[in-house]
């Protein structure tokens, strides 16, 4: 049985006090989802405290961040590491997404590097993976996909692979409203899923590959329902509650 999954990646968005209060709202309606619906949300670097006291004493909503440090520490200024989030408590860090690869040049080996910090302290991957427009125009989107995963998750270790979360985001679909149809996104889900298989035999058969880009209520059902897709990285979307909640509630 693999683990459902939708997680709210809130990027550079709300004040600390409507993080709170996002997150209030979130926390008074978790009634809504379906059993065996884990949800995780990451709000900026400045909301994680926060809103990680809110979270204290349930076990409905984890806690993410949307990014870390390369370096485990020292004389980096701005960053923020691997063990000052996990000391928060931050369950996942999220890793590879398409905004940081793009405006941030994070390479394969600067997303390696983050990748061993989040697992050395103990914490979740969700790592983003997906092609841009030009490369699905050229038939190279398998391509892509496999060589994002081969360069980083498929070094791991097994026994750390337990703790990685597969997103697909097709750049194309982010931001923009274009959702990949479901027969798109179920079909890059099998490509991950027996990809990854082939490094990590049975292992790959249960992790959670979610689904992002343009995720909304009216999508989600058709989306979850394909047999490959696990649940969401939503963005847009999981700036309300109530529409964060209604896609978590569309598992079939
Ligand atoms: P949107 O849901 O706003 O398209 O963003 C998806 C995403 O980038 C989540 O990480």
């Amino acid at each position: 049985m693999r683990k459902k999954i939708v997680a709210g990646n809130w990027k550079m968005n709300t004040t600390v006090a409507e993080g709170i209060q996002l997150t209030k709202e979130i926390l008074l309606e978790t009634n809504r989802i379906p059993k065996g619906v884990d949800l995780v949300i990451a709000p900026p670097f400045t909301h994680l405290f926060p809103v990680s006291r809110l979270l204290e004493n349930q076990k409905a909503v984890s806690l993410a961040a949307q990014n870390c440090a390369e370096e485990p520490g020292g004389a980096f200024t701005g960053e923020v590491s691997a063990t000052m989030l996990a000391s928060v408590p931050c369950e996942y860090v999220i890793v590879g997404h398409s905004e940081r690869r793009t405006y941030y040049q994070e390479n394969d080996r600067v997303l390696l590097s983050k990748i061993n910090q989040v697992l050395a302290n103990g914490m979740s991957l969700i790592f983003c993976v997906g092609e841009r427009l030009e490369d699905r125009e050229k038939d190279m989107h398998f391509q892509v996909v496999a060589s994002q995963l081969r360069e980083v998750i498929c070094p791991l270790d097994p026994a750390d692979y337990q703790r990685v979360i597969i997103a697909y985001e097709p750049v194309w679909a982010i931001g923009t409203g274009k959702t990949a149809s479901a027969d798109q996104a179920q079909e890059m889900h099998e490509f991950i899923r027996s990809f990854l298989a082939q490094t990590f035999a049975e292992a790959a058969q249960v992790t959670p590959i979610l689904y992002g880009g343009s995720c909304k209520p009216s999508n989600a059902k058709e989306l979850f329902s394909c047999p490959d897709i696990d649940g969401g990285l939503i963005g847009g979307a999981s700036l309300t509650a109530d529409d964060f909640l209604a896609i978590a509630s569309s598992f079939a």
